[in-house]
């Protein structure tokens, strides 16, 4: 009887912290509406799975994403960041996608700076066809903003 009762602690603590158990990073993912965009909606449309924590938000192009949308988005709360532009090369831009690299790069020197974590920010290539690729990136995501946990700086 004794043992018994000793066990019924452990599981109601489990059933009070569901979210220490559950927790799952929100990410914000800047596509390019170009190319990681539509690899997006084709991972839609083929069915392909990732986590519901992901929250794309479509961009002319990534060269046009300013340094304060991602600090911004940091400060709301976001656990990581996706910037996802154009392969090299393909910008429409010609060198949007160069500036948004070198961009994130700083950013990411800050985050490292202020305590936060430079891995919850990073920056991938795609074409329009890679839907496989963009999943696999935001699996990658997960797991590395998932180790860190949540950002400290949540409201
Ligand atoms: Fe896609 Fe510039 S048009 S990154």
């Amino acid at each position: 009887m004794s043992e018994r009762n000793e066990e019924m602690p452990k599981e109601e603590n489990a059933f009070k912290r569901p979210s220490a158990l559950f927790w799952e990073p929100e990410i914000i993912v800047f596509c390019c509406s170009y190319c990681a965009y539509s690899a997006a909606a084709l991972a839609g449309s083929q069915r392909l799975q990732y986590s519901s924590g992901i929250r794309i938000i479509s961009t002319p192009c990534t060269g046009k994403l300013e340094s304060e949308h991602i600090l911004e988005a940091f400060e709301k709360g976001a656990d990581g960041i996706i910037v996802a532009g154009c392969l090299e090369g393909s910008c429409h831009f010609l060198e949007g996608n160069l500036r948004a690299r070198k961009r994130t790069d700083r950013i990411r020197s800050i985050l490292e700076e202020i305590g936060l974590g430079s891995e919850r920010l990073k920056m991938v290539n795609l074409s329009d066809s890679m839907a496989e690729a963009f999943v696999q990136h935001m699996q990658d995501a997960i797991a590395t903003i998932g180790a860190l946990g949540p950002n400290p700086l949540k409201p």
